[in-house]
């Protein structure tokens, strides 16, 4: 069973996806169209041009996906689909198609939760984890801290109460007039940079909080960006913009900031690694997962905290940080062997615990 073949469907946002994967490590292929030059010129997803894409997009791409595996409907094992949380249109395209798919192959059918399957997409295409493990996904709907027993037994003991990280990235790149998606740009202007330039906060909440808040950092940087508004909401009036930033005024803010989430989120990877440990719980691995997963200084700074704390690094391969749904059948072949499928009810649902 732990060598299962199952088809993936992700669809949770503005990636329409879909894998074909042998167990939890080997894909068979891995078929990613993104919507990204969709959504730029808003500055950010539109659930409902999300949605129409998906639905264009979707059987093209679960026939690219079967074909690269040189794989048929009737050979798979299972038809995984991530069902939750994300955009409940965007959902909805996916989770339909699996259904039909199910239906007319006679397949058994696993819905799989977006956010637990980034922690699983470490073991894609190498070694398994090893348990127990902290877990963090940092993407652009969530900032989670997990203690993770196996790939589906874990539980959350730290998330964002406001901003998600990659949601913080998407944002700052707005206000320095980056483009869309932000994450990326950020990263790549950061390094040229100095991280010291700009002074911003670290909010690390109560003494022993394992929560995250990265609203305030982000109002540091429109303000350090744009002046002080008068006004508010909407009506704000700001005495500039970022285009009258040198290019190397940018790359110091761009570089303040990053320095400040990865200090932020290091420092809540260390309380978390701590309390576990006093509490004498092992803890073998520090597992990331999510689009924030592939930032440079993040994997940098990781590495050396791991090396620190003796934990095996797991960060997922570049092509599955971001979503994809090679992560969802990987996650969904313990479901499978656990017997825990789903059947033609299955639901879209757009927010859960994860
Ligand atoms: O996991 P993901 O593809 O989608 C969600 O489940 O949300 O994450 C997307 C997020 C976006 O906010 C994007 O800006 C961010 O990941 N991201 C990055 C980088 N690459 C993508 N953030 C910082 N540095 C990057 N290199
Ligand atoms: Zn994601």
């Amino acid at each position: 069973m732990t060598s299962s073949l199952i088809l993936g469907i992700e669809s949770s946002c503005d990636e329409t996806a879909a894998a074909v994967v042998r167990g939890e490590h080997q894909v068979l292929s891995n078929v990613v169209a993104s919507q990204h030059e969709l959504h730029a010129k808003f500055g950010g997803v539109v659930p409902e041009i999300a949605s129409r894409a998906h639905i264009e997009r979707i059987l093209p791409v679960i026939e690219d996906a079967l074909a690269q595996a040189n794989v048929t409907l009737t050979e798979l094992d299972a038809i995984a689909v991530g069902n939750r949380p994300g955009l409940i249109g965007s959902l909805l395209v996916g989770v339909a198609a699996a259904k039909t798919l199910a239906w007319a192959a006679r397949k058994p059918l696993v819905g799989v939760d977006h956010v637990r399957a980034h922690l699983v997409a470490a073991a894609l295409e190498d070694e398994p984890i090893a348990y127990p493990a902290v877990g963090l996904v940092v993407s652009g709907g969530h900032t989670s801290l997990y203690h993770l027993n196996g790939p589906t037994q874990l539980h959350v003991i730290g998330r964002t109460i406001d901003d998600a990280v990659g949601e913080a990235y998407d944002k700052v790149a707005a206000i320095l007039q980056l483009g869309f998606p932000g994450g990326p740009a950020v990263d790549r202007l950061a390094k040229q940079g100095d991280p010291a330039a700009v002074k911003l906060p670290r909010t690390l909440l109560a003494k022993d909080s394992l929560d995250f808040s990265f609203s305030g950092l982000k109002t540091a940087v429109l303000y350090h960006v744009r002046g002080m508004p008068t006004g508010r909401g909407r009506a704000a009036q700001f005495e500039r913009d970022a285009s009258e930033l040198t290019d190397q005024q940018k790359a110091d803010v761009a570089a303040g900031f990053q320095a400040a989430v990865t200090d932020v989120l290091i420092k809540k990877l260390g309380r978390a690694v701590g309390r576990l440990r006093e509490q004498g719980t092992a803890v073998h691995s520090l597992v990331v997962g999510g689009g924030v997963s592939a930032n440079s200084a993040l994997r940098a700074r990781t590495q050396t905290f791991a090396d620190e704390h003796a934990l095996a690094l797991r960060l997922p391969k570049m092509k599955y940080c971001l979503d994809n749904a090679a992560m969802i059948a990987a996650l969904a072949v313990h479901d499978l062997q656990a017997g825990n499928t789903a059947d033609l009810s299955l639901e879209a649902v757009a927010t859960t615990g994860s």
